[in-house]
């Protein structure tokens, strides 16, 4: 009937092509060009990763332009950057289109953060051990005298042998970190992380955690993944929560995230770091507007959705079990914002964090998760992030250089769907990969 209908429709408005082979494509029910819902940015322009959710009313609006400031400033040394920071405004990591990345050395991921902890767990039994005098990120630039450490990134070239027997040349990661405030202990935990993309973070959040549970309960079943949630420490009531952010999911909030940033990459200061009645860095109502506008960014549209290639990949991505992990829709809770609530949705993520195998390990835990496991980021925007940022960089390192290197990365609960995407003919490999360039 659904069918039916579509033929009939195409006739009566005159669409070309009725009958041809593109009416034969079947799509599955996951495939539309608006993955955030009624959010979705209808037209890419200005800034394709800095557009307000679509369906904001007129308070939302003023609130994401207010929350826009804060992100778009670069803070000076009087303003309280440092002393020790990886940059000075979010716009200096989170690329969104303004400008591409500037950095000199084209093999440097924009954004790239080092993240360094000990062995072990901190006093409350859960948190990251700190590395004496350098904390639990090592940055490389400061306001006062020498930074913590240079960093170097230098990649060497690694060939994979895909399923069908071919080899392909894939690169990985070596730090080279130089410090100047004593010796890194040797034991150290070293994570290099390279900065996603901020869009549709409110959406995310706004999924029920039973929703996240129910996912872990339902893989477990299944069999072939079996995705887990991090379990986080809420810092402000010291409760244990779902984990949704980052590439372990370690921070539980788009709060949580927004402050952390603050502190680790720019050292500044929020509104519960001073004593009454002095003036933090970022105020509270400017902390407010900006956590607004980082969970009102909105997913750009995707594009060439009715192309029979792009339709004939999306459900090549589902039966090849990409989508086991990289979950087509969502459907979020009530949500004191409106245009949030209850909105169903397709980011291409279940938020869970799954054993990648050795290959993609940092071998450094947070919280629940262990040096193995990552969370399934999410796709939507993915085809956009190379225009958007300049930067040929996606895994959680930046190592590879398109979506068809990442996929060759994956290993452990993801080998089954990997070996199968290196087993699909060259047209359908070009197909899956088509889809993905239309998120
Ligand atoms: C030095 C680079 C850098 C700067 C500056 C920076 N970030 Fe980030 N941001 C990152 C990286 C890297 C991650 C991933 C962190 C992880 O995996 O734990 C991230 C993650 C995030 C996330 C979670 C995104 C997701 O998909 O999970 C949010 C939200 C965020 N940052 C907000 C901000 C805000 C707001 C600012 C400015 C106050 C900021 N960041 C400044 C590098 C940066
Ligand atoms: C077992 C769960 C799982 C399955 C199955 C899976 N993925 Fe992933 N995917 C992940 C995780 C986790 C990452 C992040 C790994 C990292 O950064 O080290 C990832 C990363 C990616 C990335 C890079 C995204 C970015 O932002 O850099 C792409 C592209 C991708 N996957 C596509 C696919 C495709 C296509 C398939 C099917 C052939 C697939 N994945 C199957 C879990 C999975």
């Amino acid at each position: 009937m659904r069918r039916f209908l579509a033929a009939f429709l195409a006739a009566a408005l005159g669409v070309a092509g009725c009958g041809s082979a593109e009416d034969r494509v079947e799509a599955p029910g996951f495939l539309t060009d608006r993955n955030g819902g009624p959010t979705t940015a209808r037209a890419l322009r200005g800034r394709p990763y800095n557009q307000s959710a679509r369906n904001l009313d007129n308070r939302g609006l003023a609130r994401f332009a207010a929350g826009a400031e804060p992100f778009d400033r670069f803070f000076l040394e009087a303003e309280g950057v440092g002393p020790d920071h990886d940059g000075t405004g979010c716009l200096s990591c989170h690329l969104d289109g303004t400008e591409v990345s500037t950095s000199a050395d084209r093999d440097r991921p924009p954004g790239l953060i080092v993240r360094i902890s000990l062995p072990g767990t901190d006093t409350d039994g859960r948190s990251q051990r700190p590395v004496p005098v350098y904390g639990l990120q090592l940055t490389p630039e400061s306001t006062h005298g020498d930074p913590e450490a240079s960093i170097d990134l230098r990649w060497s070239a690694v060939g994979h042998r895909r399923a069908d027997g071919s080899v392909v040349e894939l690169r990985r990661p070596n730090l080279e970190m130089e410090p100047r405030r004593g010796e890194l202990p040797d034991e150290m935990l070293v994570s290099p992380r390279v900065t996603p993309p901020m869009i549709g973070l409110g959406l995310l959040e706004a999924i029920p955690e039973g929703s996240l549970r129910a996912a872990v309960a339902a893989q477990s079943n299944a069999g072939e993944v079996s995705g887990r949630l991090n379990e986080v420490v809420d810092g402000d009531t010291g409760e244990t929560v779902a984990g949704r952010f980052g590439w372990k999911a370690g921070q539980y909030s788009v709060e949580s995230q927004t402050l952390a940033a603050l502190h680790g990459d720019l050292g500044l200061s929020g509104p519960d770091d001073v004593a009454p009645g002095e003036r933090s860095d970022l105020t509270r109502e400017e902390l407010d507007e900006l956590v607004f506008y980082n969970r009102t960014i909105a997913v750009p549209i995707s594009r060439g959705t009715e192309r029979p290639m792009v339709r004939r990949g999306a459900s090549l991505f589902e039966s090849t079990g990409c989508s086991a992990c990289h979950s087509p829709t969502q459907k979020s809770g009530p949500d004191e914002i409106g245009a949030l609530s209850n909105v169903t949705f397709h980011p291409y993520t279940d938020l869970l964090l799954h054993d990648m195998g050795e290959r993609l390990a940092d071998g450094r835990p947070e919280f629940s998760a262990s040096g193995n496991e990552w969370r399934t980021p999410p796709l939507w925007g993915l085809g956009r992030r190379v225009e958007v940022t300049g930067a040929e960089a996606f895994l959680h390192d930046g190592r590879a250089r398109t979506p068809e290197e990442a996929i060759y990365w994956h290993d452990g609960e993801a080998r089954a769907a990997r070996h199968r995407f290196e087993l699909l003919g060259d047209a359908d490999a070009q197909a899956l990969l088509a889809f993905l360039d239309s998120l």
